[in-house]
Formats: structure tokens, sequence, C-alpha cells
């Protein structure tokens, strides 16, 4: 089979970045035509910046990196600089990038991409706030019949929320982004936290990273490090949980994921319970299924992958 062509929309983020490593470290699965930059974990400036540094790396400089919404649809941004640090990409002592970012807005980069590969050829792969991708909806509806599908982190049903009682932060950010987007019709995969709070960074998981030797092995470790402090504190688990890697790691190996065909609608005037994916698990509302929610995954397959793949930068 020929490798997936995808778009990574990402705001870098710690587990962003070994979400991109691991795409650009498995060139026979995934073909990255594009990562599109968003505001989220940090502000814009700073996410289409770490885009490029994390590109530096993998030691692809020729990956091309647009700046995307620098804030929600109709919201004011909220960050999670708490979790992520100043930078978004604290850990490591990273070098400013050389490589360039692209001229041309993200949003329009999507809406091209899509009007010119072949319909039904082209994932898109949503790391953070789904503002980018919504904004491409809005401006440019006859796109949305030719997305192969969407792979998403987001949401949370059985984990309810994190950065609020019931919300995930990616669809908190920008609730009407994600309403769009959910009800838009594309065939949607999604790893919420049930998922991502399962594919935890163990010790021995990191120091496998680490012991890789490699300037993108320590960096993850270092990553992970630095990112695993805040959940555990929080959560009193064993790691962090390492979200946006499940969305590529599905890209390249789907049976590692099972979850299943439900409703989702987002929850975008609640008092309290804005952003929250309203996942009819059960199915007992009635409504049409819309998404592929996925609820478990085999951990131990998801850690020797990316550490296969990482090993090759
Ligand atoms: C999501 O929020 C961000 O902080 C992470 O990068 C991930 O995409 C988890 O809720
Ligand atoms: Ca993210």
């Amino acid at each position: 089979m020929s490798p997936r062509k995808i778009i990574i929309d990402t705001d870098p983020g710690q587990d962003d970045a070994v979400a991109i490593l691991l795409a650009l470290a498995s060139p026979e699965d995934i073909d990255l035509l594009g990562i599109t930059a968003v505001a989220g974990n940090v502000p814009l400036p700073l996410t289409q910046k770490n885009a490029r540094i994390i590109c530096e790396l993998a030691g692809k400089p020729d990956t091309k990196v647009f700046a995307g919404c620098e804030a929600p649809l109709q919201r004011k941004l909220v960050t999670a600089e708490h979790v992520h640090g100043k930078t978004g990409l604290d850990g490591p002592v990273m070098a400013d990038p050389t490589m360039p970012l692209q001229a041309q807005h993200a949003v329009d980069f999507i809406i091209d991409t899509l009007r010119h590969e072949p319909a039904g050829t082209v994932t898109l792969c949503p790391l953070g706030p789904l503002t980018n991708l919504a904004a491409a909806m809005l401006k440019a509806p006859d796109i949305v019949p030719r997305i192969q599908e969407i792979v998403l982190m987001g949401g949370a049903y059985f984990e309810v929320g994190n950065i609020t009682p019931a919300a995930e932060f990616n669809i908190y950010v920008d609730p009407e982004a994600a309403d769009i987007v959910f009800k838009s019709g594309a065939k949607l995969i999604v790893m919420p936290l049930d998922v991502t709070h399962k594919a935890l960074t163990t010790r021995p998981r990191i120091e496998a990273f680490r012991a890789l030797g490699t300037p993108a092995g320590r960096c993850v470790a270092e990553w992970t490090d630095y990112f695993e402090r805040f959940d555990m504190g929080k959560y009193g688990s064993e790691g962090a949980p390492l979200h946006d890697p499940c969305v590529t790691a599905y890209v390249i190996r789907p049976e590692l994921f099972t979850g299943r065909h439900i409703n989702v609608v987002i929850e975008t005037k609640g008092e309290f319970t804005l952003g929250m994916t309203v996942a009819d698990w059960w199915g007992v509302s009635g409504r049409a299924p819309n998404a592929m929610f996925m609820g478990d995954i085999d951990a131990e397959g998801f850690f020797a992958l990316l550490t296969e793949r990482i090993a090759r930068l």
C-alpha cells in the first residue's frame, strides 16, 4: 500500500511533537503533505515556531509548515502553559529554527490541498483546537466530501474533562469549531482522553527513548520528563498521557485501537459543561452515529511502535 497522505494540524506541545516525529519517521506509512499550526497550548507565534523546531530535530527541514488561526472562531484563546511550559515545548533547550514558514495561510493550504488531490485521498490529523479545520469548512464547504478521514485527538467520555471537570482542552478552547467539524458529515475517528489516559509514559518507556542515544530520543525523553510532572501530580498516575501520538499511531497501525461508532455532539452553551463531548456510548439518544469514538489502546504495541520509529531519526 502506498503511504497515506495526511495534513497534521497542531499546537505543539510536547505530545504534539512526539506525534509529528512519529509521522516524519514513517515515510512508508505516511506522506506528510504539510503541518498547519493553530493557537492552542500556546499562542500561534510559538506553535508555528515549535512545529519548525520539531521538523529540524527530525532532520526534515523541507517539511512545509503553515501558520493558521491565532484565535478561536468566536472566543478568546485559552492556553495551557501550566502543562506545557512558557514555550509550549519546555524541557530540553532547543535552538530557534532556520527553516522557513510558508507564506500561505494554513486554512488556504488545507482548502487547496483537498481541492487539488484526488477526492478521498487526504486525511486530516488535528492535534489541537479545531479552529483551522472549521475555518476551512466554513470558507470552502466543497472540501468536506473530499476528506478521506479526520483522525483527531479531543474530547472524553468516561474520563470527562482535563481543562474543566466536563471538557477536554482541545474541544474546550474552540467548541464552536468542534461543533462544525462533528456536524460536518466527514468520517471522524476520535482519540479521547479515555484512550490517551491509557498511553502512559512509565519510567521504562521514557528510558527506552533516552537509551536510543539520538537527539530525537533524548528530546522525547526530556519532553516527557517535563510533561509528566503535571499529570502525575494531578492524577497520581504512573506517567503522563501521550495524547497526540495516538492520532499518528492510528494512521500507521489502526489495529492498536478499539472503540465504538456512536453519536457525539459538542456542548456549546452549557454554563458548567462548555466543550463537553456528549458521547452516546450506550446508544440511548436515537441520534445517528457520526464518529468512531475510541475507548481502548494496546499501550505496549503503541510504545513499541513509537520507540522503533523514533530510533530511525
Ligand atoms: C490535548 O491538549 C493539549 O494540551 C495536548 O497537546 C493534547 O492535544 C489533551 O487534552
Ligand atoms: Ca495538542
